[in-house]
């Protein structure tokens, strides 16, 4: 059986019938002071199909969560929890996109390691974790449980339209194997990557690079899209520089505080994510992604 937090409904449901599994429904209070409880539905709908039903017997249960939100991280907890209760034998935890994974070492003295602290949480109530694309594959070793780390850049080249000679670019070189998996799913173009320095949260310095990209259409790619700063940075030196169209691409489309249409000002012709952050731009379901590692024989 699948369960999900509210941020992952969508790829969950996708998920259960790529799987063929049962999908439970849950029930959210929040409380006067802000708590949040989530509870299974046992009595509900679908819940009291025979496959919920036997699935404590089967013993297994999916989690699927997104934590893009400190609520969503205490939901993750509550239902690994709930499912422990109903007598859940063995829990995958899915993070399709795993918040404050970024944070993933102290800058400065006296910073937390966020991802550490996230991971070490979440790691108790689970037997094994997957990830979809994190900003450093490292922090699968965060986990006290198995964790495994998979790659949904190829499905960025789906929604693609026909190109012409295009040149898929990263933002700075820590994404460039993601721009290079989304190139080979795409079948031509050349790959490159610009110098990124980040002044601040939401100020980014981009470097110039040597690629000519004058009438040619370039895919931006990227792991993920917060404030939209980098995204917007490069659009606006491609645009300078006389590219063709420019499409954005990335795994998590965040797109957090009017991202969007910081992007679309910056005159990118459209932006396509996945669905392990759910949002209008999540053009490509990753559930195929996570499906494939879960039929697969270890
Ligand atoms: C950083 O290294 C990441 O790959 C992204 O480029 C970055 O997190 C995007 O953030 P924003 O959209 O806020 O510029």
């Amino acid at each position: 059986m699948i369960a999900s937090g509210r941020a992952s409904q969508s790829l969950a449901a996708a998920l259960a019938a790529d799987l063929d599994e049962a999908l439970v429904e849950t029930n959210r209070t929040r409380f006067p002071d802000g708590e949040v409880r989530v509870d299974l539905d046992i009595e509900a709908g679908s819940n009291s199909d025979p496959d919920i039903v036997s699935a404590g017997e089967k013993g297994r249960a999916l989690l699927v969560a997104a934590t893009t939100s400190p609520d969503a991280f205490v939901e993750v907890l509550q239902l690994q929890d709930a499912l422990r209760e109903a007598g859940v034998g063995e829990i995958t935890t899915i993070l399709p996109y795993m918040g404050y994974a970024r944070q993933d070492r102290a800058f400065e003295p006296g910073q937390p390691v966020s991802a550490r602290a996230m991971a070490r949480a979440i790691g108790i109530g689970t037997d094994r974790v997957l990830l979809v694309n994190p900003h450093e594959g490292s922090v699968a070793d965060f986990f006290d449980v198995p964790c495994r780390v998979l790659d949904a850049a190829p499905r960025l080249a789906e929604p693609l339209p026909d190109l012409s000679e295009p040149v898929f670019f990263a933002p700075d070189a820590g994404a460039i194997g993601l721009a290079e998996g989304v190139r080979e799913a795409y079948g031509v173009g050349t790959t490159d990557y610009f110098e990124k320095t980040r002044r601040s949260g939401e100020e980014i310095e981009i470097s110039p690079h040597e690629t000519d990209v004058k009438g040619r259409d370039v895919v931006l790619v990227d792991d993920i899209v917060a404030t939209g700063g980098t995204m917007a940075g490069t659009v606006a030196l491609l645009r300078q520089r006389d590219a063709a169209r420019v499409y954005g691409t990335c795994i998590h489309p965040v797109l957090a505080n009017g991202a969007y249409t910081r992007l679309v000002n910056a005159g990118v012709e459209a932006i396509y994510g996945t669905d392990t952050v759910e949002r209008p731009a999540s053009a490509v379901s990753v559930a195929p992604t996570i499906s494939k590692e879960l039929w697969s024989p270890k």
